[in-house]
């Protein structure tokens, strides 16, 4: 028989920077969805992607000097990039879906045409108030005392032919859907999409753009490109082959499940909906609007210098400890505030000492008292009975909580699970049973008890943190058959005589103040960078002579601030004059006899009267609004006249 399908998605990230701690948060909980689904039995689809057309990439890509999608490339699929990440923290997407791949643009220009063939899309005019300066359109209540945002300029009323999408027609069905109950969850987010935004009256949606050229071209009128949403959005039907011949699952697999951050609710709720009613496909089984992970109480901004950095956790914590973290803490529904402290102790308190003591413990009793391997006999006694009857019950309250996506409360009740073993241990003191050979029988049956109790822990926490529990399953002697979901439901299904392996500790104790203190130190915010150049070619590089030269004699210029008067022997023979404006750096003295870097085929250039043959290396950045420079002063050992290639 085959399996039953399920579909989730992530959103398609925003390509501009990197991700954070928050973007994370939400891969990593559809992870764990789909991981659960797997483990229960589904032929799941997991879909993540990159989102990456629209004027704010074009923007950036120009400050950078590289073209959107020369910056696009390097932000996903560049070291440290948005691959690199979900590589990093496990993430088990089977599909991968960029904006810009071809069969997604050439789709969507098919589903914008076939929306305007049945005439949900129509040409009109778009007016808003416009600052020519930006070239752009913004909406009354976006300006800032009647001026424009980004600049502070005044705007005026101005008009932009546009196509609009036909929105209104479908604000009946669309509340019809919401009201459903199961289509958009948690259920708060419901009346706020109604009460907000259908009640007041939907209007149609501008759904292209002239201002800006990087996007998707409308096919049938090329100066105007597909609004991003209407792109981004349907990314979770082209991923699937929809309009396109890349793929063949969208039968297969449609509807999917949504998971999306609050703010976005509102464009996967009532718009996408709205947009597969008009070409006529199935709207998706469910969408989940989770909460956001908040700073201080407040959002995460580059502005603030609070960007969490999920690289520097997974180093610091181990990918698992953080996966574990996001999940544990946060109601999936609603805001969670990150601290590190928070970080720490969760991971000390459950990990380290709840699961991480009970694998340890158990591992090593079963060593110490039976040389690793249980015997078979066994003696039960009624101080068993409520561990064993807990073991029983939570395999399926764990399943209710993680089919309604309420994954901090699947934990729970693990935890509650792997609590009750602890205290086990405590009631049935194995240390005391062991200092006499009759109780073998009775020892045995406890340890063979943690022993199960902890195998129905690790499958249920196998979606959550797969590469710890692959290990602990390793070390507790539970192979591929007792790993199984349905073997979560058989008590027993460790073999009698189940031999057990000591391992490595799975989550070492954290320090935290001493871990504080190094995060604080690393989290200050980085100096900004300036983005790397346009590609030059490597003939253009290799035509720059640059040179190893020593410091012959070195004078500041008269009357000059800033220049200082190199003498330079260059290897040729002849002492070669070079003028350098870093005065504010270095004393005449403290360069004597040192060799440096310098282009030498530069044009000469005069400087105070001065002639000046090529250029001192330095590396220079600027912190804090002051410029640093440091000459690149080199090893002695290195010969002059050598060239820098
Ligand atoms: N590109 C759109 C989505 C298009 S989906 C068809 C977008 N991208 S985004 O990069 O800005 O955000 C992607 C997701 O990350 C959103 O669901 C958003 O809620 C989530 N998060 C961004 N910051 C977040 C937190 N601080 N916390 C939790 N999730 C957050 O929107």
């Amino acid at each position: 028989m085959s399996k039953p399908t399920f579909y989730i998605t992530t959103p398609i990230y925003y390509p501009s920077d990197k991700l954070h701690i928050g973007h994370t948060y939400c891969t990593v909980a559809a992870d764990t969805i789909a991981r659960y689904k797997r483990l229960t039995g589904y032929d799941v689809m997991f879909l993540t992607g990159t989102d990456e057309h629209g004027q704010k990439i074009e923007e950036k890509a120009k400050a950078a000097g590289v073209t959107p999608q020369q910056f696009v490339d390097r932000i996903v699929a560049g070291p440290g990039g948005i691959l690199d990440l979900w590589k990093l923290m496990n993430i088990s997407n089977d599909r991968f879906i960029r904006t810009t791949d071809d069969y997604h643009v050439a789709a969507i220009q098919r589903i914008f045409k076939k929306m305007y063939d049945n005439g949900d899309i129509y040409k009109g005019a778009y007016k808003g108030k416009y600052c020519t300066p930006c070239e752009s359109f913004w909406t009354e209540s976006q300006l800032v005392d009647g001026k424009c945002p980004d600049c502070g300029r005044p705007v005026h009323d101005a008009e932009e032919e546009a196509y609009f999408f036909r929105l209104s027609k479908y604000a009946k069905p669309v509340q019809e859907l919401l009201e459903t109950g199961t289509f958009l969850e948690p259920a708060s987010r419901v009346n706020e999409m109604i009460n907000n935004f259908i009640k007041p009256g939907l209007e149609d949606l501008c759904v292209s753009r002239t201002s800006f050229s990087w996007g998707i071209p409308v096919t049938f009128d090329p100066g105007h490109v597909v609004y991003v949403w209407v792109d981004a959005l349907f990314n979770y039907a082209t991923a699937m082959g929809y309009m396109n011949d890349r793929y063949h699952d969208f039968d297969k697999y449609w509807p999917p499940v949504n998971i999306v951050g609050k703010e976005i609710v509102r464009f996967h709720s009532i718009i996408w909906p709205a947009m597969l009613m008009s070409v006529g496909e199935p709207v998706p089984a469910k969408v989940y609007g989770h909460g956001w992970l908040i700073i201080d109480g407040g959002k995460m901004s580059k502005s603030k210098g609070n960007v969490v950095d999920p690289y520097l956790l997974a180093e610091k914590f181990g990918v698992d400890a953080l996966r574990f973290f996001l999940l544990r803490t946060f109601p999936f529904g609603t805001d969670g505030n990150f601290t590190n402290e928070l970080l720490i102790n969760t991971i000390n308190a459950d990990l380290a000492n709840s699961l991480g003591n009970l694998v340890s413990r158990t591992v090593a009793m079963v060593g110490k008292y039976f040389d690793g391997t249980l015997p078979t006999e066994r003696a039960a006694d009624p101080l068993d009975d409520s561990l064993l009857a807990l073991l029983r019950v939570t395999p399926a309250r764990y399943a209710a909580q993680m089919d309604a996506f309420q994954l901090h409360l699947g934990l729970e009740e693990v935890f509650r699970l792997i609590s009750r073993a602890n205290k086990y241990i405590d009631e049935t003191m194995p240390w005391v049973l062991a200092k006499d050979e009759a109780n073998r029988p009775r020892l045995a049956t406890v340890l063979y008890n943690l022993l199960e109790a902890l195998r129905v822990s690790l499958i249920l926490l196998t979606p959550f943190i797969p590469d710890s529990c692959a290990k602990a399953f390793a070390q507790i002697g539970a192979d591929e058959s007792a790993r199984s979901w349905e073997s979560a439901s058989v008590y027993g299904s460790l073999p009698a005589d189940v031999t057990v392996t000591r391992g490595e500790t799975l989550f070492p104790r954290i320090d935290a103040q001493k871990m504080l203190e190094e995060l604080e130190a690393m989290n200050r915010p980085a100096p900004a960078v300036d983005p790397v150049l346009p590609d030059v070619s490597i003939d253009d590089f290799a035509r720059c002579d640059m040179r190893v030269v020593k410091v012959l004699s070195c004078e500041a210029v008269k009357k000059s601030q800033k220049l200082l008067k190199f003498s330079l022997d260059d290897g040729s023979g002849t002492p070669r004059q070079i003028l350098s404006g870093i005065h504010a750096f270095y004393e005449p003295e403290q360069l004597v006899g040192k060799k440096v870097a310098a282009i030498l085929n530069l044009p000469t250039r005069k400087m105070m009267g001065l002639d000046s043959n090529g250029m001192l290396l330095s590396a220079v950045r600027t912190v804090d609004g002051k410029e640093e420079l440091h000459l690149m002063i080199l090893d002695d050992a290195v010969p002059v006249g050598s060239r820098l290639c």
